[in-house]
């Protein structure tokens, strides 16, 4: 079905989508594969039906996304256009139904959506636009739908400070990633705003091999 990309696996398959972009670009996103745990992310969403990222950065998730099954139709928005245009370009010609698009912060296009997932977005904004975006993101979800967030937890502590490190570093003296602030908040506090928003949450830590307080939260919406 994808010709000579049958026998790849959808991670192979991904990572060879960015093999012509700016080494930049192919050292980030082979970091990133490595240090995040996407396979647990793209898990709990829906094999099929319009999936939504947020904050999708260069398309690395939202492409694994596409490649791991052709019946979900996917749109990434960020609001960073320099690597919306990354993920644009890995997607081109991959005969993949995968778009990207620019936003405002805390715009949303149009649902309902089957999947909606957000990875490492939520502690770049403040308390108040963290609630405020889950809730969007709940309200955009059609009927059964399934919210998922990856943030990272306050917990293990030495984790938590070698991210909190990383991130400075990231957003605040190299400028790699758009955004003010740091606001990390416990996995509750997320789940309370899923919640509000009228899911069923369940959250977990998925940390487990990797150097960073990685956490998973799925809410649901009822059919
Ligand atoms: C740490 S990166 C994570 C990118 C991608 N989700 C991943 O896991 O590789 C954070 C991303 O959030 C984007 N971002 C920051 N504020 C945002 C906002 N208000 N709305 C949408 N995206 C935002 C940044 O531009 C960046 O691409």
């Amino acid at each position: 079905m994808y010709g000579r990309f049958a026998a790849e696996s959808p991670q192979k398959r991904v990572l060879s989508l960015y093999r012509g972009a700016p080494a930049i670009v192919r050292a980030h996103v082979a970091v990133r594969w490595a240090t995040c745990p996407f396979p647990a992310v793209a898990a709990q969403l829906p094999a099929s039906g319009r999936i939504l990222e947020v904050g999708c950065g260069h398309g690395l998730l939202s492409l694994f996304l596409a490649v791991s099954s052709s019946d979900r139709s996917i749109t990434g928005i960020d609001v960073d256009e320099d690597k919306l245009a990354a993920a644009h370009a890995a997607a081109a010609g991959a005969g993949l139904d995968a778009s990207f698009a620019a936003v405002a912060s805390g715009a949303l296009p149009e649902g309902p959506w089957a999947g909606i997932a957000i990875v490492d977005v939520l502690y770049l904004l403040s308390v108040d636009d963290q609630a405020a975006l889950l809730r969007s993101c709940a309200a955009g979800l059609g009927p059964g739908g399934v919210l998922v967030v990856k943030e990272m937890a306050l917990v293990p502590r030495w984790k938590a400070r070698w991210n909190t490190l990383q991130e400075t570093a990231a957003v605040k003296i190299l400028g790699i990633t758009e955004g003010n602030e740091l606001t990390f908040l416990p996995p509750a506090h997320l789940a309370a705003a899923m919640a509000e928003g009228g899911l069923t949450v369940r959250d977990r830590p998925i940390h487990r091999g990797y150097p960073h307080p990685h956490h998973l939260l799925v809410g649901h919406k009822p059919e």
